[in-house]
């Protein structure tokens, strides 16, 4: 069974083909990244009109990438939702369209179902059920995966996302967009001891996050420092001591979560998860614990198609019935919990 999967529900677009019996055959993404850094971030029309030019280039580079023809797709798998309206509408609207002209089905689906399956497209992935905690630049979640479809949410983030969290921070260092990891690379220089800055909900004794006030805290250093300072080093403290809240407070919380689900896998999945620090610290930390952390390769931590090609394929062999092509809605505020149902529950299409 090949499906291709097409993501448009930010600044990447994303178009990859994924074969149930073959694995991943072929992947193609473009980043507007560039694009939107002139305006300090994401510009939803200028996306969604980006998303327009590249997606009929990217379906033709990954069908040759795969030495494929259009007609041997089975099932077209798309972002519905959550993201930018226009951005998913564009996404959607070439789904359909290619899917009616082919006669196959589609499977619109839910984007953080992608980045939850990711970890699972590496060459050792981890067996259900596992803790999952997912940090994109939109969302900051602990969910427990106990199978294709079967999320349940163990806490959130109450406002920014930790994506976004470096992002704010970056930006009132000055640096362009998206920032996380340009944050990141100035924290190799810097001593994150230099400031003390709070780490939010740590001790809140749940599994939620809140990183509004680590923002506001990065913002009163910057007020301080900015005008006075003899040269630019502070930056590098000041990235490493934002860098080092953000990861103390994501390890401490996936770590309780996974400790009180009883389980031994925890999967990072989302761009943030291609934080090196994080990756560092979490695996200090876990190897003490017996906890084993799985990761997806680092193509597959940001926005991208393979992730939605494979989450399609997964659906489609856990048995849930793809629609005809046609009609749609995107759904740019969609709750994971949507579409978190055991799908054998529901037995065989
Ligand atoms: O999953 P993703 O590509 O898009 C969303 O669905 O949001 O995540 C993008 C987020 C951005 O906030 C970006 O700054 C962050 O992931 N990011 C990083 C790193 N690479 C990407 N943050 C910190 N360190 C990184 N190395
Ligand atoms: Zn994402």
């Amino acid at each position: 069974m090949l499906v291709l999967g097409i993501e448009s529900s930010c600044d990447e677009t994303g178009v990859a083909l994924y074969d149930s019996e073959r694995g991943l055959r072929a992947h193609a993404l473009y980043s507007q990244a560039a694009m939107h850094a002139e305006y300090g971030g994401v510009v939803p029309e200028l996306a969604s009109r980006d998303h327009i030019r590249r997606l009929a280039p990217l379906l033709r580079a990954v069908l040759e990438q795969a030495q494929a023809d259009a007609g041997s797709i089975d099932a077209v798998a798309y972002t519905q939702g959550p993201g930018l309206a226009g951005a998913l509408l564009v996404g959607a609207s070439f789904a359909e369209g290619l899917a009616m002209a082919l006669g196959i089905p589609t499977l619109p689906l839910h984007h953080l179902e992608g980045h939850l399956l990711s970890p699972l497209l590496c060459a050792d992935p981890p067996a259900f059920p596992f803790v999952a905690l997912l940090v994109s630049g939109g969302h900051t979640q602990l969910m427990r995966v106990a199978g294709v479809g079967d999320y349940e949410l163990l806490g959130e983030t109450l406002d920014d996302a930790a994506g976004e969290a470096f992002d704010k921070s970056a930006k009132l260092l000055g640096l362009d967009y998206p920032g996380g990891p340009l944050l990141a690379r100035l924290a190799d220089h810097g001593n994150a001891e230099v400031f003390s800055l709070p780490r939010p909900l740590l001790h809140s004794g749940d599994f939620n996050f809140s990183f509004s006030g680590l923002k506001t805290a990065v913002r009163t250093v910057v007020e301080r420092l900015a005008p006075s300072a003899p040269d630019e080093a502070w930056k590098d403290d000041l990235a490493s001591a934002t860098q080092a809240s953000i990861v103390e407070v994501l390890t401490h919380k996936a770590l309780a979560a996974t400790r009180a689900a009883g389980l031994q896998r925890l999967v990072v999945a989302g761009g943030v998860g291609a934080n090196r620090e994080l990756r560092r610290v979490l695996g200090a930390n876990t190897a003490r614990q017996g906890i084993r952390v799985f990761y997806p390769e680092l193509e597959f931590c940001t926005d991208n198609g393979a992730m939605i090609a494979f989450a399609g394929a997964l659906r489609l062999m856990a048995g849930t019935t793809p629609k005809p092509p046609g009609a749609f809605a995107v759904q740019p505020r969609w709750p994971l919990s949507a579409v978190s149902q055991p799908v054998a529950a529901k037995g065989p299409p």
